[in-house]
């Protein structure tokens, strides 16, 4: 009597559903949430913001790591360059919502 081992039995469950990984942030969310509420200080400059899109002002701030950048922006943040209100002194937003805004001024600076 032969035994029969499938290797084919092995690949049944590499289900490829499961590879349909959230992304860390939602970009395109971010942007939206970004213009409305962070635009104002990000785009200018004003009060020693990082700007958007500045490489050489993110560079240091993303070598924080993100999940520094987005505890910064939820709490504030008094750095050398100025003070980051408590989610840009908009409380409604939520720390996912933060979430999803830093990660799209991160990538805008990269
Ligand atoms: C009133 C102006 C103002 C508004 C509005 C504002 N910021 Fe800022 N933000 C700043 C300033 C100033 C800094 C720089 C602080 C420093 O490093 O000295 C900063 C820094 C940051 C940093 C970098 C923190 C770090 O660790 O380097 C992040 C991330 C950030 N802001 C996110 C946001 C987000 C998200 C919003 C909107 C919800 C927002 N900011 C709205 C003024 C503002």
């Amino acid at each position: 009597m032969s035994r029969f081992i499938s290797p084919a039995l092995c690949a049944i469950f590499a289900c490829s559903i499961c590879s349909t990984v959230a992304s860390a942030s939602d970009l395109a969310a971010g942007k939206t949430l970004y213009d409305a509420n962070c635009s104002a200080c990000h785009n200018t400059g004003l009060g020693g913001a990082p700007k958007l899109g500045d490489k050489a002002a993110w560079a240091p701030r993303n070598a924080q790591g993100i999940d520094v950048l987005v505890s910064h922006a939820v709490n504030g943040f008094d750095g050398t360059s100025g003070s980051m209100p408590a989610k840009g002194g908009v409380a409604t937003l939520t720390d996912a919502q933060i979430g999803d805004i830093v990660g799209y001024m991160a990538e805008q600076g990269k």
